[in-house]
């Protein structure tokens, strides 16, 4: 179990973090999810006693990190910077830590063969690929066989087999019982794996729910229609208190009846309709809708909630879960606006 409590960083006037508490509890994944500059990645340095705090504290099962006797036998991470001596081989990146912490040698084989780098062992890391290079940072951080770990974005740059990979690694991991905090800044990314959500704003907690509550609360469902006839379409519904409202690709959304019944109501005063399709807004619209007020990095095309409105065009009815919506609405949209 972590818990912070009033966990506050200011770098000058900045503050990057700002009032977080929370707990993370073992046997679930939790992702902490925020735009890039949220305060994610200070966050984690500060869990792991590498950045101070301005204010408030972090416990790591009741103690603070400096506190921990061998603290990798408690938690092991991996951050987002690759932090590894490019000279010396994976195998004796390895056994200094090991050295250091009183882990025994044969675990450095065991970790290996768990992220599938033995074959590369006695080869250095500065050849090493951006897949390759995470394993070994996840192989350190499971080196001491800690209860608690934590990933800062562990599947940035990864090829689709290695992002299954480590999906699949946390997901075990929580399931024998150890608590597990994975960052990201996509939720497309976090629906798949995380039980429970704790989500970020300019340092400021927005949400702390488990990920079926979220998407309960966040999966606007509505029907759209495209028509030659809206204003005919507008009569008919609107006796049933129906709205079709326009959006910008010149469809119209209709919430609060299915399709089929809109279709019924349509043909009664033979409205012709062109389509008529059942939709779910996805998360990433709803995340961006939570998070739009805090945003440092502003789309450079659009902004606040008419961003999360372009997203949602871009995203599949069932949740977001495209490639293709996470490179248009967050690879490029999300600029750096300093
Ligand atoms: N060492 C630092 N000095 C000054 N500002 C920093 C430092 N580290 C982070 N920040 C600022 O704090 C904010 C949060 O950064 P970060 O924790 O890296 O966010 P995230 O990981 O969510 O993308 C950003 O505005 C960033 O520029
Ligand atoms: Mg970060």
């Amino acid at each position: 179990m972590i818990e912070l409590h009033g966990l506050t960083k200011r770098y000058g006037e900045k503050t990057a973090v700002d009032d977080l508490t929370f707990r993370v509890r073992p046997g679930v994944v939790t992702g902490f999810l925020g735009p890039n500059g949220a305060g994610k990645s200070t966050t984690m340095r500060m869990m792991l006693g590498l950045d101070n705090p301005t204010g408030g504290d972090v416990r790591i099962d009741g103690k603070r990190y400096d506190q921990l006797h061998e603290p990798l036998n408690y938690i092991g991470a991996l951050l987002e910077a690759k932090a590894v001596h490019g000279g010396r081989t994976a195998y004796n990146h390895l056994l200094c830590m090991a050295q250091s912490n009183g882990i025994p040698r044969r675990r450095i084989d065991e970790v290996l063969d768990l992220v599938g780098l033995t074959g590369v062992a006695k080869k250095r890391p500065k050849g090493f690929s951006l897949g390759m290079g995470q394993r070994l940072g996840i192989a350190a951080a499971l080196l001491g066989d800690p209860k608690i770990l934590m990933f800062d974005e562990p599947v940035n740059g990864l090829d689709p087999e290695g992002i299954h990979w480590i999906r699949n690694l946390m997901k075990q991991l929580a399931d024998e019982g150890r608590t597990v905090f994975v960052s990201s800044h996509l939720m497309s990314e976090m629906a798949l794996t995380a039980d429970h959500l704790v989500v970020i704003g300019q340092g400021k907690l927005m949400a702390d729910t488990s990920m079926a509550d979220f998407i309960a609360e966040n999966s606007r469902t509505y029907v759209r229609i495209r028509t030659p006839q809206p204003e005919a379409l507008r009569d008919a519904l609107g006796g049933e208190g129906l709205t079709p409202t326009p959006v910008a690709d010149g469809s119209l959304e209709v919430e609060g009846a299915d399709a089929a019944r809109i279709g019924e109501l349509a043909a009664r005063r033979q409205v012709v309709l062109h389509e008529l399709s059942p939709q779910r807004a996805s998360l990433e619209e709803a995340f961006m809708r939570l998070t739009a007020e805090s945003v440092e990095y502003h789309a450079h095309t659009t902004s606040g909630t008419s961003g999360a409105a372009d997203a949602s065009g871009a995203a599949p009815p069932d949740g977001g879960e495209a490639a293709g919506s996470e490179a248009g609405a967050w690879g490029s949209g999300w600029k750096k606006g300093d």
